[in-house]
């Protein structure tokens, strides 16, 4: 396995980080379990959370991934200080007004959920999980400021930010003397690339901003079970990913990964790594995987080299256009 610093900073993170949205929703906790160890034979030292993941499966008040992390930690099975544990605040984890959002109220009290779930009194990277408009951006940085000066958070960084509010914020951190955003967690894949390359690409390369790209398999439409002429998998995200991706122009994409592939031996799913971490900006991929047999699939990704020839192939087929 690799490792990168994230962005600027002195922290090295695996290629692979480990999603964990599907806790609680798509997988039980005995098997989440045995994905996160097999993550750590596999030399995966990042891992991603979120408090909310996963509120939206019936029943589920959220804060089951965090503690599927948490139980697991509290096993033994692997030493605390070797993982780097990324978790995310901002949805909604109750009915009040300020059961949300970005205010320094909802920091402080979801910071402390999260680190007693997860069972920890440290979280590597803290992040934002998308934009809060009602909450002023020196408010939210400076109670990330405080958690990082007592201890409680590491390192910061935002999710799902539009260029100009991350270019904001980095002013508002260096005018104002506060911890800055020091990695960008955006949604980048083969087959959805214009959000993060057109503004946000530039900007993180200038500002050394670490960039760990979610859903690099398009929810499992890049990894060859959604082809042309071929009944839908069984899969609780077969319909979104139907939605979004199947035509032409996805299937297409499809079949490139699969013809560069070849040359390398890889699947599609590991081609489709392999394209988004040759990207010079980004860090990690955060993929999403429901066993084992998943993991061990695409965390081999990160062992394939494209070259510039092939990447530039690969590039041409999925291309956006400046208006
Ligand atoms: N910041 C945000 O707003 C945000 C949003 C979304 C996700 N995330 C983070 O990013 C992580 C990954 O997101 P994602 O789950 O959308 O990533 P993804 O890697 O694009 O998709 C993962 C899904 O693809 C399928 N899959 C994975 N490996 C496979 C393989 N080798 N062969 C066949 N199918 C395979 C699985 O779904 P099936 O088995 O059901 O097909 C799996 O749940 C999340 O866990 C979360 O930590 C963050």
């Amino acid at each position: 396995m690799e490792y990168r610093r994230l962005g600027r900073t002195g922290l090295k993170v695996s290629t692979i980080c480990l999603g964990t949205m599907q806790f609680g929703w798509t997988t039980d906790e005995p098997t989440a379990h045995a994905v996160m160890s097999r993550a750590i034979e596999l030399g995966i030292n990042f891992f991603d959370t979120a408090d909310v993941y996963s509120r939206w499966h019936p029943g589920n008040p959220g804060g089951v991934a965090e503690t599927h992390i948490g139980n697991w930690l509290a096993t033994g099975a692997t030493p605390r200080d070797r993982l780097i544990l990324a978790t995310k605040v901002r949805g909604r984890m109750g009915d009040g007004p300020n059961d949300e959002g970005l205010s320094r109220g909802h920091i402080l009290n979801a910071v402390e959920a999260s680190l007693r779930r997860l069972r920890t009194d440290y979280i590597d990277l803290y992040q934002t999980h998308f934009p809060d408009d009602e909450a002023p951006l020196d408010e939210t940085l400076r109670a990330l400021d405080d958690l990082v000066r007592s201890g409680k958070v590491r390192t910061v960084g935002c999710s799902n930010y539009p260029a100009w509010m991350l270019a904001k914020a980095l002013w508002v951190s260096d005018v104002q003397r506060l911890v800055r955003y020091d990695s960008l967690q955006p949604h980048y894949s083969y087959v959805h690339r214009a959000e993060f390359e057109r503004e946000l690409q530039p900007l993180c390369l200038d500002q050394g901003v670490g960039v760990i790209p979610y859903s690099p398999l398009g929810g499992g439409f890049l990894t060859g079970k959604y082809r042309r002429d071929t009944p839908l998998p069984e899969s609780a995200r077969a319909g979104g990913v139907q939605r979004r991706y199947m035509n032409e122009w996805g299937f297409t994409a499809v079949d490139k990964l699969e013809e560069i592939g070849q040359a390398h031996d890889a699947t599609i799913a590991q081609t489709a790594i392999a394209w988004c971490l040759a990207n010079p900006a980004v860090t990690s991929a955060i993929i999403g995987a429901n066993t084992i047999a998943q993991l061990e699939d695409t965390a081999k990704g990160a062992e394939v080299k494209l070259s510039a020839e092939e990447k530039e192939a690969l590039d041409a087929v999925t291309a956006w256009e400046e208006d």
